[in-house]
């Protein structure tokens, strides 16, 4: 059974989170972007309203594919809408949430961005575990999402009791994400802090 349930505010998520959470998180979704070169294979998870799809589809060039995996189907409606005709045919959209990578080919790049926060800890297991069948050794895990953060900790539980209220947010407080990136192997190659590190933004590939 799903727990998030992110179609009663697909239609105001992207003007929602901009007003509550401002230009940097908006901004924070295209760092790392630039690693997408020409025919890499780009694996989109928890994706929303598929912003970020346009700019996917300019780098990857006429033939990288993009797998698009997103548990809402009214976000997974939006996020179609960005596809133009002469893409449609290396965009797989795919309304789930069992981390499935459909291809044989392994991807490059794997992009989870303030998808973790809003997933329960056995969850976060079973991403890093689907994680293993999709990868080569020099896939790029672009993350971005929510630290704990001491001038950050009233905000955070209001923006966390509001998600539960809406969204069915199974959380009450964010994921020890380190912990994961350490238990699956993954090392930060490079990463950004933004507002002083309540958001980070890494670019992580396998020890
Ligand atoms: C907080 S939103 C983030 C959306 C977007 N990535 C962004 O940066 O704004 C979390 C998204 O993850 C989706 N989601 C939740 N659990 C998922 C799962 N198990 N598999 C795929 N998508 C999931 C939700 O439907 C929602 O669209």
């Amino acid at each position: 059974m799903s727990t998030n349930n992110y179609d009663k505010i697909a239609f105001i998520y992207e003007k929602l989170s901009k007003v509550i959470l401002g230009k940097e998180f908006v901004r924070s979704k295209d760092l790392f972007l630039q690693n997408i070169l020409e025919d890499m294979d780009v694996w989109v998870i928890g994706g929303g309203t598929g912003a970020i799809i346009p700019e996917i589809l300019i780098k990857n060039g006429l033939t990288g594919k993009l797998v698009y995996s997103e548990a809402s189907q009214k976000m997974l409606q939006r996020a179609r809408k960005r596809v133009s005709s002469k893409d449609e045919d290396r965009v797989h959209f795919y309304r789930e949430e069992r981390f499935h990578w459909p291809f044989a080919s392994k991807a490059d790049i794997v992009i989870c961005q303030y998808l973790l926060d809003v997933l329960i800890d056995q969850q976060i297991h079973n991403f890093f575990k689907a994680l293993e069948k999709a990868i080569n050794p020099n896939t790029q895990l672009i993350f971005a999402d929510f630290y704990p953060h001491s001038r950050k900790s009233l905000f955070i539980k209001a923006m966390i009791s509001a998600f539960r209220c809406i969204t069915n947010h199974p959380r009450k407080d964010l994921p020890d994400y380190d912990f994961f990136f350490e238990r699956y192997g993954w090392k930060t190659q490079e990463e950004f802090q933004i507002q002083g590190g309540f958001i980070r933004v890494k670019c992580l590939v396998k020890a």
